[in-house]
Protein backbone atom coordinates (compact mmCIF):
# COMPACT_ATOMS: atom_id res chain seq x y z
CA UNK A 1 0.00 0.00 0.00
CA UNK A 2 1.95 2.89 -0.96
CA UNK A 3 1.54 6.51 -1.22
CA UNK A 4 0.82 7.00 -4.36
CA UNK A 5 -2.21 9.10 -5.19
CA UNK A 6 -0.46 11.86 -6.12
CA UNK A 7 -2.07 10.80 -9.69
CA UNK A 8 -4.03 12.77 -11.53
CA UNK A 9 -1.33 14.03 -14.05
CA UNK A 10 0.13 10.45 -14.60
CA UNK A 11 -3.07 9.01 -15.45
CA UNK A 12 -3.43 11.39 -17.75
CA UNK A 13 0.37 10.07 -19.10
CA UNK A 14 -1.39 6.56 -18.97
CA UNK A 15 -3.45 7.13 -21.04
CA UNK A 16 -2.38 9.39 -23.61
CA UNK A 17 1.33 7.43 -23.75
CA UNK A 18 0.50 4.39 -22.54
CA UNK A 19 2.40 1.70 -21.12
CA UNK A 20 5.35 2.23 -23.77
CA UNK A 21 7.08 4.80 -22.09
CA UNK A 22 7.52 2.89 -18.58
CA UNK A 23 9.72 0.60 -20.35
CA UNK A 24 11.62 2.95 -22.63
CA UNK A 25 14.65 3.72 -20.64
CA UNK A 26 16.66 5.53 -22.48
CA UNK A 27 15.63 9.15 -21.72
CA UNK A 28 18.36 8.62 -18.15
CA UNK A 29 21.45 7.37 -17.08
CA UNK A 30 22.31 6.91 -13.18
CA UNK A 31 25.82 7.88 -13.04
CA UNK A 32 25.45 6.95 -9.52
CA UNK A 33 23.29 5.04 -6.99
CA UNK A 34 23.33 4.91 -3.27
CA UNK A 35 21.37 2.60 -1.18
CA UNK A 36 21.51 2.83 2.67
CA UNK A 37 19.46 0.05 4.67
CA UNK A 38 18.82 1.44 8.39
CA UNK A 39 18.08 -2.24 10.06
CA UNK A 40 15.86 -2.16 12.68
CA UNK A 41 13.17 -4.46 14.63
CA UNK A 42 9.84 -4.83 12.72
CA UNK A 43 10.94 -2.05 10.14
CA UNK A 44 13.72 -1.28 7.98
CA UNK A 45 14.09 1.84 6.32
CA UNK A 46 15.88 2.63 3.26
CA UNK A 47 16.99 5.21 1.55
CA UNK A 48 18.11 5.31 -1.89
CA UNK A 49 20.01 8.03 -3.89
CA UNK A 50 20.38 8.03 -7.81
CA UNK A 51 22.31 10.85 -9.22
CA UNK A 52 20.74 10.70 -12.50
CA UNK A 53 21.89 12.48 -15.97
CA UNK A 54 18.82 12.93 -18.69
CA UNK A 55 20.20 11.91 -21.81
CA UNK A 56 17.98 13.70 -23.90
CA UNK A 57 16.35 17.17 -24.28
CA UNK A 58 13.09 17.70 -21.62
CA UNK A 59 13.20 14.54 -19.78
CA UNK A 60 10.88 15.05 -16.94
CA UNK A 61 9.57 11.19 -16.38
CA UNK A 62 11.96 8.86 -14.23
CA UNK A 63 11.42 5.66 -14.04
CA UNK A 64 11.80 3.60 -10.34
CA UNK A 65 12.01 -0.16 -9.93
CA UNK A 66 11.30 -2.41 -7.26
CA UNK A 67 11.78 -6.16 -7.25
CA UNK A 68 8.76 -7.93 -6.81
CA UNK A 69 9.90 -9.37 -3.38
CA UNK A 70 11.19 -5.92 -2.65
CA UNK A 71 7.19 -4.32 -3.47
CA UNK A 72 5.72 -7.06 -1.51
CA UNK A 73 7.47 -5.51 1.40
CA UNK A 74 7.65 -1.63 0.99
CA UNK A 75 4.94 -0.71 2.70
CA UNK A 76 5.77 3.14 2.07
CA UNK A 77 7.54 5.27 -0.65
CA UNK A 78 8.47 8.92 -1.24
CA UNK A 79 11.00 10.66 -3.68
CA UNK A 80 12.09 14.11 -3.12
CA UNK A 81 14.61 15.70 -4.83
CA UNK A 82 17.66 16.16 -2.69
CA UNK A 83 17.94 18.92 -0.18
CA UNK A 84 14.05 19.87 -0.75
CA UNK A 85 11.20 19.13 1.05
CA UNK A 86 8.55 18.89 -1.59
CA UNK A 87 7.45 15.26 -2.24
CA UNK A 88 7.69 14.46 -5.86
CA UNK A 89 4.82 12.88 -7.86
CA UNK A 90 4.87 9.42 -8.41
CA UNK A 91 2.61 6.98 -10.22
CA UNK A 92 2.65 3.58 -9.45
CA UNK A 93 2.19 1.49 -13.30
CA UNK A 94 1.74 -2.16 -11.25
CA UNK A 95 4.25 -5.15 -12.20
CA UNK A 96 5.88 -5.20 -15.73
CA UNK A 97 6.02 -9.03 -16.51
CA UNK A 98 8.79 -7.96 -19.16
CA UNK A 99 10.74 -6.01 -16.12
CA UNK A 100 10.12 -8.54 -13.71
CA UNK A 101 9.48 -5.91 -11.16
CA UNK A 102 7.10 -2.99 -10.11
CA UNK A 103 7.73 0.06 -11.80
CA UNK A 104 6.99 3.69 -10.70
CA UNK A 105 6.89 6.75 -12.34
CA UNK A 106 8.11 9.92 -10.67
CA UNK A 107 8.10 13.47 -12.06
CA UNK A 108 10.84 15.56 -11.88
CA UNK A 109 10.40 19.54 -10.88
CA UNK A 110 11.64 20.34 -13.97
CA UNK A 111 12.52 19.28 -17.56
CA UNK A 112 16.00 18.23 -17.57
CA UNK A 113 18.05 19.15 -20.68
CA UNK A 114 20.17 16.85 -22.34
CA UNK A 115 23.38 16.33 -19.55
CA UNK A 116 21.23 17.90 -17.08
CA UNK A 117 21.43 16.35 -13.93
CA UNK A 118 19.17 15.80 -10.80
CA UNK A 119 19.74 13.79 -7.19
CA UNK A 120 16.92 11.80 -7.00
CA UNK A 121 16.31 10.74 -3.09
CA UNK A 122 13.75 7.76 -2.50
CA UNK A 123 12.65 6.73 0.73
CA UNK A 124 11.07 3.44 1.80
CA UNK A 125 10.24 1.63 4.91
CA UNK A 126 10.10 -2.45 4.48
CA UNK A 127 8.16 -4.11 7.28
CA UNK A 128 8.47 -8.01 7.44
CA UNK A 129 11.69 -8.19 6.29
CA UNK A 130 13.51 -9.45 9.58
CA UNK A 131 12.91 -11.99 11.55
CA UNK A 132 14.65 -13.17 14.63
CA UNK A 133 17.27 -15.97 14.58
CA UNK A 134 17.53 -17.97 16.47
CA UNK A 135 13.83 -18.00 16.66
CA UNK A 136 13.81 -18.80 20.85
CA UNK A 137 15.57 -17.35 23.14
CA UNK A 138 15.57 -17.98 26.79
CA UNK A 139 14.77 -15.20 28.85
CA UNK A 140 18.24 -13.96 29.71
CA UNK A 141 19.81 -14.47 26.53
CA UNK A 142 20.21 -12.21 24.02
CA UNK A 143 18.35 -11.50 20.71
CA UNK A 144 19.34 -11.56 16.85
CA UNK A 145 17.70 -10.84 13.90
CA UNK A 146 18.40 -11.67 10.43
CA UNK A 147 17.69 -9.61 6.78
CA UNK A 148 17.50 -10.58 3.82
CA UNK A 149 17.64 -8.85 0.41
CA UNK A 150 18.79 -8.56 -3.26
CA UNK A 151 22.08 -6.60 -3.68
CA UNK A 152 21.76 -5.08 -6.63
CA UNK A 153 19.49 -1.65 -6.85
CA UNK A 154 17.33 -2.68 -9.88
CA UNK A 155 16.70 0.43 -12.68
CA UNK A 156 15.34 0.05 -16.38
CA UNK A 157 18.77 2.76 -17.02
CA UNK A 158 21.92 1.89 -17.26
CA UNK A 159 24.04 2.75 -13.76
CA UNK A 160 27.78 4.07 -13.39
CA UNK A 161 28.40 2.74 -10.29
CA UNK A 162 26.07 1.55 -7.00
CA UNK A 163 27.02 0.84 -3.92
CA UNK A 164 24.69 -0.36 -1.02
CA UNK A 165 25.26 0.11 2.71
CA UNK A 166 23.67 -1.94 5.77
CA UNK A 167 23.73 -0.66 8.97
CA UNK A 168 22.80 -2.70 11.79
CA UNK A 169 21.71 -0.64 14.71
CA UNK A 170 24.75 -1.98 17.21
CA UNK A 171 27.87 -3.05 16.29
CA UNK A 172 27.67 -6.59 16.73
CA UNK A 173 27.21 -8.44 13.18
CA UNK A 174 27.40 -12.33 13.97
CA UNK A 175 27.84 -13.22 9.91
CA UNK A 176 26.87 -11.25 6.78
CA UNK A 177 27.13 -12.77 2.87
CA UNK A 178 30.54 -12.12 1.48
CA UNK A 179 30.05 -12.78 -2.15
CA UNK A 180 33.16 -14.09 -2.43
CA UNK A 181 32.77 -15.57 -6.23
CA UNK A 182 30.99 -12.22 -7.59
CA UNK A 183 32.85 -10.68 -9.78
CA UNK A 184 30.65 -8.70 -12.12
CA UNK A 185 30.66 -5.06 -12.25
CA UNK A 186 33.82 -4.93 -10.36
CA UNK A 187 37.53 -6.28 -10.09
CA UNK A 188 38.12 -6.65 -6.54
CA UNK A 189 35.88 -8.17 -3.93
CA UNK A 190 34.36 -4.96 -2.68
CA UNK A 191 32.68 -6.39 0.62
CA UNK A 192 33.86 -4.37 3.81
CA UNK A 193 32.36 -4.04 7.41
CA UNK A 194 33.69 -0.87 9.29
CA UNK A 195 31.83 -0.73 12.91
CA UNK A 196 27.98 -1.07 12.41
CA UNK A 197 27.78 -0.83 8.23
CA UNK A 198 28.80 -3.08 6.13
CA UNK A 199 29.45 -1.75 2.27
CA UNK A 200 28.81 -3.60 -0.95
CA UNK A 201 30.30 -1.95 -3.82
CA UNK A 202 31.30 -0.04 -5.92
CA UNK A 203 29.95 -2.34 -8.82
CA UNK A 204 30.95 -0.25 -11.69
CA UNK A 205 28.54 -0.57 -15.40
CA UNK A 206 25.87 -2.30 -14.97
CA UNK A 207 23.31 -2.44 -17.73
CA UNK A 208 19.75 -1.87 -17.47
CA UNK A 209 18.55 -4.28 -14.71
CA UNK A 210 14.51 -4.41 -14.99
CA UNK A 211 14.15 -7.33 -16.89
CA UNK A 212 13.94 -11.36 -16.24
CA UNK A 213 17.52 -11.91 -17.45
CA UNK A 214 19.40 -9.45 -15.68
CA UNK A 215 17.78 -10.95 -12.33
CA UNK A 216 18.07 -14.36 -13.06
CA UNK A 217 21.71 -14.20 -14.17
CA UNK A 218 23.41 -11.20 -11.89
CA UNK A 219 21.00 -10.57 -8.85
CA UNK A 220 22.54 -11.74 -5.54
CA UNK A 221 20.97 -12.31 -2.43
CA UNK A 222 22.39 -11.61 0.82
CA UNK A 223 21.53 -11.91 4.88
CA UNK A 224 22.75 -10.07 7.85
CA UNK A 225 22.51 -11.42 10.67
CA UNK A 226 22.53 -8.83 13.32
CA UNK A 227 21.67 -8.14 17.44
CA UNK A 228 18.71 -6.26 18.40
CA UNK A 229 17.88 -5.52 21.88
CA UNK A 230 14.60 -4.21 21.53
CA UNK A 231 10.94 -5.74 21.67
CA UNK A 232 10.11 -6.86 17.92
CA UNK A 233 6.30 -5.13 17.85
CA UNK A 234 3.64 -6.13 15.70
CA UNK A 235 -0.04 -4.76 15.85
CA UNK A 236 -1.46 -7.79 14.43
CA UNK A 237 -4.98 -6.02 14.30
CA UNK A 238 -6.20 -2.59 15.10
CA UNK A 239 -9.67 -1.22 15.25
CA UNK A 240 -9.85 2.40 15.90
CA UNK A 241 -13.34 4.06 16.13
CA UNK A 242 -13.70 7.70 15.76
CA UNK A 243 -17.43 8.93 16.72
CA UNK A 244 -18.16 12.69 16.15
CA UNK A 245 -21.07 13.73 18.61
CA UNK A 246 -22.33 17.23 17.70
CA UNK A 247 -25.19 16.62 20.66
CA UNK A 248 -21.96 16.68 23.38
CA UNK A 249 -19.51 18.36 21.29
CA UNK A 250 -17.42 15.36 21.43
CA UNK A 251 -15.03 13.66 19.95
CA UNK A 252 -14.41 9.93 20.73
CA UNK A 253 -11.46 7.19 20.00
CA UNK A 254 -11.01 4.02 20.62
CA UNK A 255 -8.66 1.90 19.95
CA UNK A 256 -8.69 -2.02 20.22
CA UNK A 257 -5.01 -3.00 19.58
CA UNK A 258 -4.09 -6.77 19.66
CA UNK A 259 0.01 -6.52 19.84
CA UNK A 260 2.27 -8.55 19.85
CA UNK A 261 5.94 -9.06 20.37
CA UNK A 262 7.25 -11.42 16.95
CA UNK A 263 10.91 -11.54 18.18
CA UNK A 264 12.48 -14.57 19.46
CA UNK A 265 10.15 -16.63 21.54
CA UNK A 266 10.33 -17.81 25.05
CA UNK A 267 12.32 -20.62 25.53
CA UNK A 268 10.93 -22.26 28.60
CA UNK A 269 8.56 -20.61 31.32
CA UNK A 270 8.57 -17.67 32.09
CA UNK A 271 9.96 -16.66 35.72
CA UNK A 272 9.56 -13.50 37.44
CA UNK A 273 11.74 -14.20 39.55
CA UNK A 274 14.40 -13.93 37.03
CA UNK A 275 12.70 -10.98 35.28
CA UNK A 276 12.60 -9.23 38.64
CA UNK A 277 16.88 -9.58 39.41
CA UNK A 278 17.28 -8.54 36.15
CA UNK A 279 15.50 -5.38 36.39
CA UNK A 280 16.79 -4.70 39.61
CA UNK A 281 20.34 -5.54 38.29
CA UNK A 282 19.52 -2.82 35.17
CA UNK A 283 19.97 -5.83 32.85
CA UNK A 284 16.38 -6.77 31.55
CA UNK A 285 15.72 -9.05 29.04
CA UNK A 286 16.17 -7.24 25.84
CA UNK A 287 13.47 -8.93 23.43
CA UNK A 288 10.88 -7.96 26.27
CA UNK A 289 8.69 -5.06 26.34
CA UNK A 290 7.67 -3.61 29.81
CA UNK A 291 5.56 -0.15 28.83
CA UNK A 292 4.66 1.10 25.75
CA UNK A 293 4.85 5.26 25.32
CA UNK A 294 1.71 6.43 22.93
CA UNK A 295 1.39 10.31 21.75
CA UNK A 296 -2.11 10.91 22.45
CA UNK A 297 -3.45 14.32 20.92
CA UNK A 298 -3.30 17.44 23.41
CA UNK A 299 -6.62 18.56 25.18
CA UNK A 300 -7.92 15.01 25.83
CA UNK A 301 -10.26 13.88 28.89
CA UNK A 302 -11.74 11.01 30.10
CA UNK A 303 -9.07 8.50 28.85
CA UNK A 304 -9.47 4.72 29.57
CA UNK A 305 -7.49 1.67 29.22
CA UNK A 306 -8.63 -1.96 29.74
CA UNK A 307 -8.02 -5.38 28.91
CA UNK A 308 -9.50 -8.84 28.78
CA UNK A 309 -9.49 -8.58 32.75
CA UNK A 310 -10.21 -5.18 33.20
CA UNK A 311 -9.23 -1.98 34.10
CA UNK A 312 -5.42 -1.19 33.87
CA UNK A 313 -4.49 1.36 36.57
CA UNK A 314 -0.83 0.60 35.96
CA UNK A 315 -0.61 3.50 33.49
CA UNK A 316 -0.15 7.56 33.31
CA UNK A 317 -1.49 9.87 31.22
CA UNK A 318 -0.56 13.38 31.18
CA UNK A 319 -2.29 15.96 29.13
CA UNK A 320 -1.24 18.43 27.21
CA UNK A 321 -3.51 21.49 26.96
CA UNK A 322 -5.77 21.68 23.78
CA UNK A 323 -3.98 23.50 20.75
CA UNK A 324 -6.05 25.81 18.71
CA UNK A 325 -7.45 23.94 15.04
CA UNK A 326 -4.80 25.24 12.43
CA UNK A 327 -2.11 25.61 14.93
CA UNK A 328 1.19 23.85 14.29
CA UNK A 329 2.26 22.46 17.41
CA UNK A 330 3.85 19.25 19.02
CA UNK A 331 1.94 19.26 21.83
CA UNK A 332 0.84 15.66 23.01
CA UNK A 333 -0.40 14.22 25.53
CA UNK A 334 1.33 10.89 26.88
CA UNK A 335 0.42 8.12 28.02
CA UNK A 336 2.59 5.18 29.58
CA UNK A 337 0.94 2.05 29.04
CA UNK A 338 2.11 -0.69 31.25
CA UNK A 339 0.40 -3.87 30.45
CA UNK A 340 -0.35 -6.52 32.95
CA UNK A 341 3.11 -8.82 32.37
CA UNK A 342 6.02 -7.74 30.23
CA UNK A 343 5.30 -8.86 26.75
CA UNK A 344 7.70 -11.86 26.01
CA UNK A 345 9.00 -12.59 23.00
CA UNK A 346 6.32 -14.52 20.99
CA UNK A 347 3.31 -13.25 23.41
CA UNK A 348 0.24 -11.12 22.84
CA UNK A 349 -1.12 -8.26 24.52
CA UNK A 350 -4.95 -7.17 23.75
CA UNK A 351 -6.09 -3.89 25.26
CA UNK A 352 -8.69 -1.32 24.33
CA UNK A 353 -7.85 2.64 24.70
CA UNK A 354 -9.66 5.46 24.18
CA UNK A 355 -10.43 9.22 25.00
CA UNK A 356 -12.59 12.08 24.03
CA UNK A 357 -11.90 15.55 23.25
CA UNK A 358 -13.33 18.50 22.49
CA UNK A 359 -14.95 18.17 18.89
CA UNK A 360 -13.90 22.18 18.31
CA UNK A 361 -10.43 20.83 18.31
CA UNK A 362 -10.88 19.14 15.44
CA UNK A 363 -13.51 20.29 13.79
CA UNK A 364 -14.79 23.70 11.20
CA UNK A 365 -18.35 24.61 9.21
CA UNK A 366 -17.29 26.23 5.94
CA UNK A 367 -19.82 29.01 5.72
CA UNK A 368 -19.43 28.33 1.26
CA UNK A 369 -20.50 24.44 0.87
CA UNK A 370 -22.71 24.74 4.22
CA UNK A 371 -20.36 21.44 5.37
CA UNK A 372 -19.06 20.82 8.48
CA UNK A 373 -15.45 19.04 8.15
CA UNK A 374 -13.77 17.02 10.39
CA UNK A 375 -10.12 15.97 10.87
CA UNK A 376 -10.04 12.61 12.42
CA UNK A 377 -6.31 10.77 13.06
CA UNK A 378 -5.67 7.87 11.36
CA UNK A 379 -4.03 6.16 14.07
CA UNK A 380 -1.72 6.45 17.20
CA UNK A 381 1.98 5.28 16.40
CA UNK A 382 3.38 2.46 18.77
CA UNK A 383 7.23 3.03 18.21
CA UNK A 384 8.62 0.52 16.24
CA UNK A 385 5.65 -1.74 15.61
CA UNK A 386 4.18 -2.16 12.28
CA UNK A 387 0.07 -2.49 11.96
CA UNK A 388 -0.41 -5.55 9.68
CA UNK A 389 -4.22 -4.82 9.46
CA UNK A 390 -6.39 -1.44 10.59
CA UNK A 391 -9.92 -0.97 10.35
CA UNK A 392 -10.72 2.70 10.80
CA UNK A 393 -14.59 3.47 11.69
CA UNK A 394 -15.77 6.78 11.48
CA UNK A 395 -18.86 7.58 12.95
CA UNK A 396 -20.95 10.72 11.72
CA UNK A 397 -23.79 12.56 13.50
CA UNK A 398 -27.42 10.94 12.38
CA UNK A 399 -28.79 12.50 9.51
CA UNK A 400 -25.74 13.79 8.49
CA UNK A 401 -25.70 13.74 4.60
CA UNK A 402 -23.57 14.46 1.35
CA UNK A 403 -20.66 12.73 2.92
CA UNK A 404 -17.51 12.78 1.93
CA UNK A 405 -13.76 11.65 2.85
CA UNK A 406 -10.22 11.97 2.11
CA UNK A 407 -7.91 9.68 3.58
CA UNK A 408 -4.10 10.96 3.75
CA UNK A 409 -2.93 7.84 1.26
CA UNK A 410 -5.50 5.37 -0.42
CA UNK A 411 -7.01 3.05 1.61
CA UNK A 412 -6.89 -0.94 0.55
CA UNK A 413 -10.64 -0.63 0.47
CA UNK A 414 -13.43 1.90 1.92
CA UNK A 415 -17.00 1.71 2.50
CA UNK A 416 -19.87 3.47 3.88
CA UNK A 417 -22.48 2.13 6.49
CA UNK A 418 -25.01 2.81 8.89
CA UNK A 419 -23.90 2.37 12.63
CA UNK A 420 -27.10 1.80 14.84
CA UNK A 421 -27.25 1.91 18.50
CA UNK A 422 -30.58 1.76 20.04
CA UNK A 423 -31.12 5.23 21.02
CA UNK A 424 -30.60 5.97 17.19
CA UNK A 425 -33.79 6.42 14.78
CA UNK A 426 -32.19 6.07 11.50
CA UNK A 427 -28.97 5.71 12.58
CA UNK A 428 -26.18 6.75 11.90
CA UNK A 429 -23.73 7.11 8.79
CA UNK A 430 -20.07 5.59 9.33
CA UNK A 431 -17.51 5.67 6.97
CA UNK A 432 -14.78 2.02 7.23
CA UNK A 433 -11.50 1.70 6.03
CA UNK A 434 -8.81 -0.87 6.08
CA UNK A 435 -5.14 -0.92 6.07
CA UNK A 436 -2.49 -3.05 5.89
CA UNK A 437 0.88 -2.98 6.99
CA UNK A 438 1.28 0.84 8.42
CA UNK A 439 4.39 2.34 10.03
CA UNK A 440 5.00 5.68 11.61
CA UNK A 441 4.97 7.34 8.32
CA UNK A 442 1.73 6.42 8.12
CA UNK A 443 -0.30 8.93 10.91
CA UNK A 444 -2.06 11.14 8.81
CA UNK A 445 -5.75 12.91 9.02
CA UNK A 446 -8.61 11.74 7.45
CA UNK A 447 -10.77 14.55 6.34
CA UNK A 448 -14.74 14.25 6.60
CA UNK A 449 -17.11 16.75 4.91
CA UNK A 450 -20.86 16.18 5.44
CA UNK A 451 -24.44 18.28 6.08
CA UNK A 452 -26.16 18.55 9.23
CA UNK A 453 -28.22 21.13 8.67
CA UNK A 454 -31.05 19.53 11.90
CA UNK A 455 -28.41 19.73 14.66
CA UNK A 456 -26.11 22.99 13.62
CA UNK A 457 -29.91 24.86 13.39
CA UNK A 458 -31.43 23.03 16.59
CA UNK A 459 -28.28 22.70 18.66
CA UNK A 460 -29.04 25.47 21.69
CA UNK A 461 -32.84 24.26 21.95
CA UNK A 462 -31.38 20.51 21.92
CA UNK A 463 -28.92 21.06 24.40
CA UNK A 464 -31.90 22.65 26.73
CA UNK A 465 -33.73 19.66 25.95
CA UNK A 466 -31.20 16.97 26.48
CA UNK A 467 -30.89 17.18 30.05
CA UNK A 468 -34.61 16.95 30.41
CA UNK A 469 -34.13 13.60 27.69
CA UNK A 470 -31.28 12.28 29.53
CA UNK A 471 -33.06 12.08 32.78
CA UNK A 472 -35.85 10.11 30.78
CA UNK A 473 -33.17 7.85 29.45
CA UNK A 474 -31.78 7.15 32.61
CA UNK A 475 -35.12 5.79 33.71
CA UNK A 476 -35.69 4.21 30.39
CA UNK A 477 -31.96 2.71 30.98
CA UNK A 478 -32.79 1.56 34.29
CA UNK A 479 -35.75 -0.27 33.48
CA UNK A 480 -34.34 -2.14 30.38
CA UNK A 481 -31.76 -3.23 32.80
CA UNK A 482 -34.89 -4.50 35.58
CA UNK A 483 -36.36 -6.36 32.90
CA UNK A 484 -33.20 -8.44 32.33
CA UNK A 485 -32.55 -8.80 35.71
CA UNK A 486 -36.11 -10.38 36.34
C1 LIG B 1 26.65 15.93 -23.25
O1 LIG B 1 27.90 15.47 -22.76
C2 LIG B 1 28.63 14.71 -23.71
C3 LIG B 1 29.87 14.14 -23.03
O2 LIG B 1 30.43 15.06 -22.14
C4 LIG B 1 28.98 15.60 -24.89
O3 LIG B 1 29.67 14.86 -25.87
C5 LIG B 1 27.67 16.14 -25.49
O4 LIG B 1 27.96 17.05 -26.54
C6 LIG B 1 26.84 16.84 -24.43
N1 LIG B 1 25.55 17.18 -25.01
C7 LIG B 1 24.98 18.38 -24.82
C8 LIG B 1 23.66 18.59 -25.51
O5 LIG B 1 25.52 19.26 -24.18
C1 LIG C 1 -12.91 1.32 34.92
O1 LIG C 1 -12.59 2.68 35.09
C2 LIG C 1 -13.62 3.57 34.70
C3 LIG C 1 -13.11 4.99 34.80
O2 LIG C 1 -12.14 5.12 35.79
C4 LIG C 1 -14.85 3.33 35.59
O3 LIG C 1 -15.88 4.19 35.20
C5 LIG C 1 -15.28 1.89 35.39
O4 LIG C 1 -16.37 1.60 36.25
C6 LIG C 1 -14.14 0.93 35.72
N1 LIG C 1 -14.55 -0.43 35.40
C7 LIG C 1 -14.23 -1.46 36.13
C8 LIG C 1 -14.73 -2.78 35.65
O5 LIG C 1 -13.58 -1.35 37.16
C1 LIG D 1 -1.22 -14.42 19.32
O1 LIG D 1 -2.28 -14.04 18.48
C2 LIG D 1 -2.29 -14.69 17.23
C3 LIG D 1 -3.38 -14.09 16.39
O2 LIG D 1 -4.55 -13.90 17.08
C4 LIG D 1 -2.46 -16.18 17.45
O3 LIG D 1 -2.43 -16.85 16.21
C5 LIG D 1 -1.34 -16.68 18.33
O4 LIG D 1 -1.54 -18.06 18.63
C6 LIG D 1 -1.29 -15.91 19.63
N1 LIG D 1 -0.11 -16.31 20.38
C7 LIG D 1 -0.19 -16.69 21.64
C8 LIG D 1 1.10 -17.07 22.29
O5 LIG D 1 -1.23 -16.73 22.24
C1 LIG E 1 -19.10 -2.39 4.51
O1 LIG E 1 -18.67 -2.61 5.85
C2 LIG E 1 -19.60 -3.35 6.63
C3 LIG E 1 -19.07 -3.40 8.03
O2 LIG E 1 -17.70 -3.64 8.07
C4 LIG E 1 -19.80 -4.72 6.00
O3 LIG E 1 -20.73 -5.43 6.75
C5 LIG E 1 -20.26 -4.56 4.58
O4 LIG E 1 -20.36 -5.82 3.96
C6 LIG E 1 -19.32 -3.69 3.78
N1 LIG E 1 -19.85 -3.45 2.46
C7 LIG E 1 -19.11 -3.53 1.36
C8 LIG E 1 -19.82 -3.21 0.10
O5 LIG E 1 -17.93 -3.83 1.39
Amino acid sequence: MLKSWRCCLSLFLLGVLGPGVVSAGHSFENTAIVRTVELGGSLVHVTTTYAVKALEDGSRLYTLALADSEHEKTSWLEAKIKGEAAVLSLEEFGYSPDGGAYLYTVELPNALKANGTANLVVETVQTHVTYPWPDQAAQSDGQSLKYETDLLVLSPYHTAVQRTKIRSPLPQIHSYTTLDDFDDFTTESPVTKSGATITYGPYYNIPPSSNKDFIAEKQKHVIVHYAYDNPMLEVLSLKRTAEISHWGANLNIEDKVHLQNSGAKLKGHFSRLEHQSSQYYGRPSPQMLPALTLHLPAGIHSAYFYDLVGNVSTSHLRVAPSVPKGVQSNLNSVMELRPRYPLMGGWNYSFTLGWDSPLRDYAGWDKQTGKYIVGVPLMTIINGAVVNDAEIKIILPEGATDIDYSPPFPSLHSNLSTHVTYLDTIGRPAITLHYKDLTYNHAGTIYVTYKAPFSTLLRKPMAVAAAFISLFLVGFAAKRVDIRIK
